[in-house]
């Protein structure tokens, strides 16, 4: 099985590179499911219910989403309600919604997903590690599995993928909207990738624009962000997982339209 997972979605500039190229993308590589992670679709922060149709109504088969896919009150119903949409698993009880999905494809095939959220340098959850392997352990039948692993620690990343190496399909990061150079297959097959990137404008601040960015790190002030302004990038990975084994057979790093524009950092923000 075929299968493209795409980072976080971020703003109107990452929902319509996905509109305008997932259709073709799916064609070109022949891919059988997409995943993508929507918690930043909404203005750059949160994700809403005109957001998340968006992204599904491109092309995309489930959303992930992390620390931001409750900036929107709004959607909670929705999380209720469609299943395709996910929100981290480890979140205590009573959060709306699920952090897990199985997708069956028109031929029958299956794909069951998980979303979980690390817990270094972010907030205090039930440990994500014991959510994925008893996940894991509960899925006899379905041999292919992803997990969206929305976390900020390279190790904690990296930690969760040889934890789970052999037992799942792949362990794939979001959050830090950086796409990071390891796509990897783990020893025992698992595909693996410390971090996706992101869908958006990837000449910026994790799609902030810089100038509104900078003046917190320079003046130590909280500051209000502005979105940037620029070109789409898409950035993921894709893989081919075995339908029989559900290990990896190959990874490639997924990147389109990655920037070739220079950005402008106006000196005056001091
Ligand atoms: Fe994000
Ligand atoms: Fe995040």
């Amino acid at each position: 099985m075929k299968i493209l997972a795409l980072g976080d979605v971020v703003g109107s500039i990452g929902r319509q590179a996905l509109r305008s190229r997932i259709p073709y993308i799916r064609k070109e590589w022949d891919i059988d499911f997409v995943i993508a992670n929507g918690e930043n679709s909404a203005g750059g922060v949160g994700i809403t219910a005109s957001t998340l149709s968006e992204i599904l109504n491109s092309g995309v088969d489930c959303v992930t989403g992390g620390n931001h896919s409750w900036k929107n009150k709004e959607i909670y119903d929705k999380y209720e309600t469609e299943t395709r949409v996910l929100r981290p698993a480890n979140y205590p009880a009573p959060a709306p919604g699920r952090g897990k999905f199985v997708y069956t494809l028109k031929d029958g095939r299956q794909v069951a997903v998980l979303n979980v959220q690390g817990t270094t340098f972010m907030e205090p959850l039930p440990c994500p590690f014991k959510y994925a392997m008893d996940w894991a352990k509960s899925l006899d039948d379905i041999k292919i599995r992803i997990i969206d692993f929305h976390a900020e620690a390279t190790s904690e990343k990296k930690s969760l993928g040889f934890a789970l190496d052999g037992n799942v399909s792949a362990v794939v990061g979001t959050h830090t909207h950086v796409q990071t150079a390891d796509a990897q297959i783990l020893p025992k097959g698992t595909a693996y990738m410390t971090d996706l990137g992101m869908c958006g404008v990837e000449l910026s601040c994790l799609g902030m624009c810089p100038n509104s960015v900078l003046p917190r790190f320079i003046n130590r002030r909280p500051t209000s962000f502005k979105r940037a302004i620029g070109q789409g990038a898409l950035n993921g990975l894709l893989m081919d997982i075995d339908d029989n084994t559900g290990l990896a057979l190959s990874v490639t790093t997924f990147r389109e339209n990655a920037p070739r524009t220079q950005v402008t950092v106006l000196d005056n923000i001091i």
